[in-house]
Formats: structure tokens, sequence, C-alpha cells
């Protein structure tokens, strides 16, 4: 026997970053701040992310790469690792992103298949849901409620 399923998901689209919450808004404006000092001189696309902490803190990051490609790093880790690094036992509230090629793209830039499973597991780890917000250098910004949204089917530890 065979049964079919559908997962949903769903996501909030904002026509412009004025039309953001303030406290999205500002954390957008870092990030794309960010990603215009991005190092990739290898791929040429450059992402920004930064991180709000319930203390009002925030943290930046953005791609690291070096001539063995492998070895470089996202923003959104780069963001993150510094955030917990900082600050082990502070609820992450949310999290935005900006990535762009040298032509700047319009089209949102989602956290890659690694930053997603990596950003999930402070999602887990406080127990409180963190926003994603993502966009091009310009344009629509995308937003989810949670990481989790981005990852269905997750690998959350819970087996192991
Ligand atoms: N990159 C990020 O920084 N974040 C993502 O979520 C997607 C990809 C970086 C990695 C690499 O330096 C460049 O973008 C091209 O893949």
């Amino acid at each position: 026997m065979k049964t079919e399923h559908q997962l949903h998901i769903k996501y909030n689209v904002f026509n412009s970053l004025t039309d953001l919450p303030e406290k999205a808004q500002n954390l957008m404006k870092q990030a794309i701040t960010t990603r215009e000092k991005a190092y990739a001189p290898y791929s040429k696309f450059k992402v920004g992310a930064a991180v709000l902490l319930k203390n009002g803190q925030t943290f930046i990051g953005s791609n690291q790469e070096n001539a063995a490609y492998p070895s470089g790093l996202c923003a959104e880790r780069v963001a993150i690792y510094q955030a917990s690094t900082q600050y082990p036992d502070e609820e992450i509230e949310m999290i935005a992103i900006s990535g762009s090629a040298q032509d700047p793209t319009a089209h949102p830039v989602s956290p890659c298949g690694a930053c997603r499973q990596s950003l999930s597991e402070y999602e887990t780890k406080q127990k409180k849901l963190i926003p994603v917000y993502f966009m091009g250098a310009e344009g629509e910004i995308v937003q989810t409620e949670s990481i989790k949204d981005l990852l269905p089917f997750l690998f959350d530890g819970s087996l192991m």
C-alpha cells in the first residue's frame, strides 16, 4: 500500500526593504552592507548575513573563500557561529541574508542546505522559532517564520 502526502510551507514576501518591520529592516541593512565586504574572489558571489540576539546584539558574517574551494565558509555560518560563541545562552531572534552575483540580482537568495542544517540546530536548541529573511541585492524579501520551513524532513538528532 502506498499513501501520498504533501507538505506545505508558509512564507511571506515583502516588496521592498521599507515594507519590513523595523527590526528586520535594520538587520537586513546590515546584511547588505556586510555582503559588499565578502571575500569571494573565486565564485564572485557575495553573501552577507546578520543575526539578531534577544539582548539586542547583532552578529554579522560574509562568505569567506580560499583557493581550496570547499574549505571556505558561508556568510550565515560565519555569523551564527560567532553569535553562539560570544553568547551561547542568548536567544536568537532572527536572521537576515542578502546574496548577489556581480550583476546585482533581485532574486531572493536562500541559505544553502548546509546552512539550513546549521541554523536549525540553534532553533532546536533554544526551542523558539528563528524567522529568516532573505533577498538578493535588491527587490523582494522572502520571510519564513522558522528555519525549519526551509528544511523538510530535517535530521534533528532526535533519533540518535
Ligand atoms: N554562499 C553563502 O555564503 N551562503 C549560502 O547560503 C549560499 C552560498 C557562498 C558560498 C560561496 O562562497 C559562494 O556563496 C558561492 O557558492
